[in-house]
């Protein structure tokens, strides 16, 4: 038999209940055992819920019944899951967590000690919630030089994105919707300043490389300066307005960038809406991959975290190798990343004379819902190159970097 503990019943740790009860005879006929939750962690009372039974509200219960062989994290936050992660790991358990702050910021610790012990440390639903990608890339895509992977990894984000653009809206009065709605968090800062898809490139790209990507060091842009203007001049430019995470890999260079990308229609992502997240990969024989699906939510997260507890039990004593040393892997400048550039402007004649003195442009996009601002698309040209022009601009209102 195999005994799980689960720490946290919040919405992913309810879901995980939720999907080894209503999937229990399937699950246990692929692991050839019984599985059964043992305990569930959490500072509160649940009465009334069945969990009530086997709610404990103390980690130690946990770490020293040499029953339990897998502990599954979804507190959430770096702090206490760390704690608790590494204990349980040191204790011979395997780890299964949907939390992207642990990993990016522990990963490679946690992995040299799930190998140590000869356990296994598994995080799927940290990136893309349902969506396979972290297996794909440790198992399945092993035969490519990866060229690139770039995704939609936040599911907040891009739900008030789609609203903004379907309903011609702005971004204080979706957000507040989505708020009411429990689709955003109260606080929402992790998710519009894009630090929520930061984490998550940065366990991609610590993958890819094998080495530590630290997310500090990743530039990264949320979508709280995105207008209606920009959406219907996008529009006008037959593009829409994403937020990617990316990581281009260039002759031994990486360039690891979170920012809203204005993306033409042949873009794989450009059509991935709502809440879905996707995550587009090159490889290099391979050529283009798309892992589409539900970024969040409390079932498909959960669906990740169980395949990872099936996993887990499928593994027993057996370690499966993932390569992310603690080393650093240093980040390329992205001030040497060449695009072009949306850039709104004042709709004056000055505002217009300076576009042209500053970047050459002679066409301007306009629209006539879009009063006192125009619109002009920049040559390519390198992160730098254009940090240094758009500062002569006195006229700008906003840029938007373009695929
Ligand atoms: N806040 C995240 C999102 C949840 O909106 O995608 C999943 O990590």
């Amino acid at each position: 038999m195999a005994n799980i503990a689960v720490l946290g019943y919040g919405t992913v740790g309810s879901g995980v209940v939720e999907v080894i009860n209503t999937n229990k005879a399937l699950i246990e006929a692929r692991v050839k055992e019984e599985v059964n939750v043992k305990y569930v962690l959490d500072l509160r009372d649940f009465p009334g819920d069945p969990v009530e039974k086997i709610l404990v509200h103390d980690f130690d219960t946990i770490l020293n019944d040499k029953d339990v062989d897998i502990v599954v994290e979804v507190l959430g936050g770096a702090t206490f899951a760390y704690n608790y992660v590494k204990s349980a790991l040191l204790n011979g358990k395997s780890v299964a967590t949907s939390n992207k702050e642990l990993v990016a910021k522990y990963g490679a610790e946690l992995l040299a000690i799930a190998k140590e012990k000869n356990v296994n440390f598994f995080f799927e639903a940290s990136v893309g919630g349902g969506i396979p990608i972290i297996r794909p890339i440790n198992e399945c895509l092993t035969a490519d030089e990866i060229c690139e992977i770039t995704g939609i990894l936040n599911g907040t984000t891009n739900y008030i994105l789609t609203k903004m653009s379907k309903e011609g809206l702005d971004f204080g009065t979706v957000l507040k919707d989505a708020q009411d709605k429990g689709y955003a968090e109260r606080n929402p800062e992790a998710d519009v300043e894009g630090y929520d898809a930061c984490r998550k490139i940065a366990i991609l790209t610590s993958l890819v490389t094998g080495r530590q990507v630290n997310f500090e060091d990743i530039y990264t842009e949320g979508i709280t300066s995105i207008t209606p203007s920009d959406i219907t001049l996008a529009r006008k430019l037959g593009r829409s307005i994403k937020l990617l995470a990316s990581s281009k890999f260039v002759d031994g260079k990486v360039f690891s960038m979170v920012s809203p990308v204005m993306v033409d229609a042949d873009f794989p992502l450009y059509n991935v809406e709502d809440v879905f997240n996707a995550i587009f990969v090159k490889g290099n024989m391979l050529g283009d991959a798309m892992f589409y699906g539900r970024g969040a939510g409390k079932l498909p997260t959960a669906s990740a975290v169980v395949a990872d507890v099936v996993a887990a039990i499928k593994n027993r004593d057996n370690h499966l190798e993932v390569k992310w040393d603690a080393e650093k892997f240093e980040l390329s400048d992205v001030s040497e990343s060449k695009k072009q550039f949306f850039v709104r402007i004042e709709d004056t004649e000055a505002g217009r004379m300076e576009a042209e003195k500053v970047f050459g442009v002679d066409e301007f996009i306009t629209d006539e819902s879009v009063k006192g601002e125009c619109a002009f698309v920049t040559a390519i040209m390198t992160e730098a190159e254009f940090a240094k022009k758009e500062a002569m601009l006195t006229a700008i209102r906003n840029r938007i970097r373009m695929n």
